[in-house]
C-alpha cells in the first residue's frame, strides 16, 4: 500500500464526534471529515479470493438492499480514490484496523474473521438505515474519518440456545446468529438434548427423532403448576438442516458448539430405548415438564456403544474442535438402587457415585480426546474429579470455575446469577414469566469474568463468556429476541471489550444501537427506556422506594395517587417513602417528553 495519505477533507461535512459501537473497540482515534459509499466506490480485495469475496458481498448485500446499488469488486490497485481497501497486515486472528479518510476506507485484518469483523464495525460506523431491508432514499451513506485498532480480549465469546424446552426454526437460528456474528459473538452453544425432548437426527437410532422429539404434552405456566396443555409438542433438526447451518454459522465466524447431554438429563433419549436407563422402571416418558429428572443414563457398555455412536455422527456435522457434554444435574438416586452401577463402582474402586460420575465422563472423554475433539462440560462434572483435558463451564455461580482455572483447566463463566436470560430483566411484577433474577442490564454489563481471586497465571485459563437462553418460558421467537437482546449487548462486550467497564458510555452506544436492532426486527426488550420501581421492605405499613433507569441523560417523574406523570411531576431524586395508600407511578423524561412506557407500582 503506497498510496498517499490524503488530509481528511472538512468541507461540507458535519464531524461525528462520537461513534457508537458495540461491542466498544479498542482503539478510536476521531478525525474530520467523512468518506462517503456511493455507486461508483470500488471495494479491493488484497486476496480475492471465495472467502474474501463473500465478506465483501456481505457489504453488498446490504447496500442493495438499502442503497439501491452494490459495489464493483476489484484486485486491481487504484489510486484514484473511492475505494475501500481490504488489506491482509497480518494482524492477529479476529483482530483489524480501519482508518477511515475522505477519499478511501482502508481495512487491514489478519485472516477472515478480522475482515468480518472490521465489516460489522464499518456496518455501526454507516447511519442506521443501512440495517434495513428495503431501499431508503435520501440517506448519505457516509462515514466519520477515523483510526481504529480493535481487537477481543477473549477467545470465546459465546451465546446459548435451549431448543429443546422450546423448538426453534431454522430460519429464526439463523437470524439468531446474524445478531451474534453483528456484535462479534463467535460460539453458538445450541442445546440438543434433554429430558423434554431430542432434537438432532441420529441416523442409527431413528427412534431419538421419530419419537424422542414428542412430548405428550407441557406443562402450562410455571413447572409446579399441575396444569397441562394436552398438546403434543415436537420439532427436531435433520443432519441436512444441521449441515446447512454450521456453514451458515462458519461464514459468520460462528463456530456452532452442539451440546449432547450426559450421564443425566436424558430422558427423552432413554424413553426411546430404556435400556440405556439402569431399568428400574417399566415405562419411560419424555418429560412434561421442566426441571431436573432421575431417570439418566446407566454407565453399561451398551450405553457407551451408543453415546460413542451418537458422536461419531455428531463429529461428521459439527467441525467445532469443542462438544459439549452437558453433565449437568445429574440425580444418583437411579445408580444407588441399581445392582449394575453399585457393583461397577466396586469393581472400579470408587468412592461414591460421584466418582462414578467423573468416571463415566472420563470414559467419553478418553474417547471424544481419540477422535481428535475436547470436551466441555457445566460446573458439575468437577464432582469427584475433572476429567483430565475437559474445559469447565461455570454456571452455579464463579466457584467451579476458580477450582478449573486453578487446576489449569480452561472455562467459560456463565454464571446463572449474572449471565442467564431466561431471568427476569425488569420488575417480575410487571413482565412476563421468567426462571429467576431479576438481573438487569447493568448487573450484566458490570459483571466482571475474571474473578480477583486468582493469580494472573490461573486467570489466563478464563478463556470466554457465555449468555445462556434457557427456554422453559419462551415459546416463540418473539419470547427468546425479547429475553436476550439488549442484555447480550452487555455480554458481548464484555466478551470482546478490553478496556473497564463504562455503564454510562455503554448506554449512550446502545441507543443509538437499538435503532439498529430496531431496523433488523429484532424483538429486544425496552426496559431500557423505563422506570425500574423497587420497593424496600420497611415496616408493615410503609415501603421504601427506589428507582432508576438505563437510558442516559433521562428523568424519572412519578406521582403517588394514581395519576399519570407528566412534565410537571416531581423528579426522583432520592429514595422515599410511601404508605399502604400510594401506588407509585412514574416514567422517564427527556426534554419535558415520556421516552418509554408508564410504569406503575402498586404497595
Ligand atoms: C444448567 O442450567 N442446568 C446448566
Ligand atoms: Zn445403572
Amino acid at each position: 500500500m503506497l498510496l498517499v495519505a490524503a488530509a481528511c477533507s472538512q468541507a461540507g461535512h458535519e464531524e461525528a464526534d462520537t461513534v457508537s459501537i458495540i461491542p466498544q473497540p479498542r482503539y478510536v482515534q476521531m478525525d474530520e471529515g467523512t468518506f462517503r459509499i456511493d455507486k461508483d466506490t470500488k471495494i479491493f480485495l488484497d486476496e480475492p479470493v471465495e472467502e474474501y469475496m463473500r465478506i465483501a458481498g456481505f457489504l453488498n448485500e446490504r447496500l442493495l438492499a438499502a442503497a439501491g446499488f452494490s459495489l464493483e469488486i476489484t484486485d486491481e490497485m487504484t489510486a484514484d480514490g473511492n475505494v475501500i481497501f481490504f488489506m491482509n497486515a497480518g494482524l492477529p486472528s479476529e483482530a483489524y484496523g480501519i482508518h477511515v479518510e475522505p477519499n478511501r476506507i482502508v481495512i487491514d485484518y489478519g485472516d477472515g474473521a478480522g475482515a468480518f469483523y472490521a465489516l460489522q464495525t464499518i456496518f455501526q460506523l454507516l447511519p442506521e438505515e443501512i440495517f434495513a431491508d428495503s431501499r431508503q432514499r435520501g440517506v448519505k451513506w457516509e462515514i466519520p474519518c477515523l483510526a481504529m485498532e480493535d481487537a477481543p480480549r477473549f477467545k470465546y465469546r459465546g451465546m446459548h440456545l435451549d431448543v429443546c424446552l422450546h423448538y426453534f426454526d431454522v430460519d429464526f437460528l439463523k437470524k439468531y446468529i446474524d445478531i451474534m456474528a453483528l456484535h462479534k459473538v463467535n460460539r453458538f452453544h445450541w442445546h440438543l438434548t434433554e429430558d423434554q425432548g431430542w432434537r438432532l437426527e441420529i441416523k442409527k437410532y431413528p427412534l431419538l427423532t421419530e419419537k424422542g422429539q414428542w412430548r405428550k404434552e407441557t406443562v402450562v405456566g410455571s413447572l409446579n403448576s399441575g396444569v397441562y396443555d394436552g398438546t403434543p409438542y415436537g420439532g427436531y433438526y435433520s443432519q441436512e438442516q444441521v449441515r446447512d447451518l454450521v456453514q451458515y454459522a462458519a461464514e459468520r465466524y460462528v463456530t456452532i458448539i452442539p451440546e449432547i447431554e450426559l450421564p443425566g438429563h436424558a430422558l427423552a433419549a432413554i424413553a426411546c430405548y430404556p435400556e440405556l436407563s439402569c431399568g428400574l422402571e417399566d415405562h419411560y416418558e419424555t418429560a412434561t415438564k421442566w426441571g431436573v429428572f432421575k431417570q439418566v443414563y446407566c454407565p453399561k457398555e451398551t450405553t457407551f456403544e451408543f453415546l460413542e455412536d451418537v458422536f461419531d455422527e455428531v463429529f461428521e456435522l459439527f467441525p467445532s474442535e469443542v462438544v459439549h457434554i452437558g453433565g449437568d444435574e445429574c440425580p444418583k438416586a437411579s445408580w444407588k438402587a441399581c445392582p449394575h452401577c453399585q457393583a461397577l463402582i466396586r469393581k472400579l474402586g470408587l468412592k461414591d457415585e460421584y466418582e462414578l460420575q467423573s468416571w463415566f465422563v472420563t470414559r467419553m472423554e478418553k474417547y471424544i480426546n481419540s477422535k481428535g475433539r475436547e470436551i466441555i462440560g457445566w460446573d458439575e462434572i468437577l464432582q469427584g474429579g475433572l476429567a483430565p483435558n475437559a474445559k469447565v463451564m461455570s454456571w452455579l455461580g464463579e466457584e467451579g470455575g476458580i477450582q478449573a482455572a486453578r487446576q489449569h483447566h480452561e472455562v467459560v463463566m456463565a454464571p446463572h446469577q449474572k449471565y442467564y436470560l431466561d431471568y427476569w430483566q425488569a420488575d417480575p411484577d410487571s413482565e412476563p414469566l421468567a426462571m429467576g433474577g431479576p438481573t438487569t442490564l447493568k448487573t450484566m454489563y458490570e459483571y466482571e469474568p475474571v474473578p480477583e481471586v486468582l493469580t494472573p497465571e490461573e486467570a489466563r485459563y478464563i478463556i470466554g463468556v457465555e449468555g445462556c437462553v434457557w427456554t422453559e418460558y419462551m415459546d416463540s421467537p418473539e419470547r427468546v429476541e425479547y429475553m436476550a437482546w439488549p442484555r447480550m449487548c452487555a455480554i458481548a462486550e464484555t466478551g470482546w471489550t478490553q478496556t473497564g467497564k463504562d455503564w454510562d458510555g455503554f448506554t449512550r452506544r446502545l441507543e443509538t444501537h437499538l435503532g439498529r436492532l430496531d431496523r433488523l426486527d429484532v424483538g429486544y426488550c425496552k426496559a431500557f427506556f423505563n422506570p425500574l420501581i423497587v420497593f424496600h421492605n420497611d415496616t408493615k405499613y410503609s415501603k421504601v422506594v427506589t428507582m432508576t433507569v438505563d437510558a442516559p441523560d433521562a428523568e424519572i417523574r412519578y406521582t403517588l395517587d394514581g395519576s399519570v406523570p407528566d412534565a410537571s411531576s416531581p423528579v426522583y431524586d432520592k429514595p422515599f417513602v410511601i404508605n399502604r395508600q400510594q401506588t407509585v407511578t412514574a416514567a422517564a423524561f427527556r426534554n419535558g417528553k415520556i421516552i418509554g412506557e408508564i410504569r406503575t407500582k402498586h404497595f
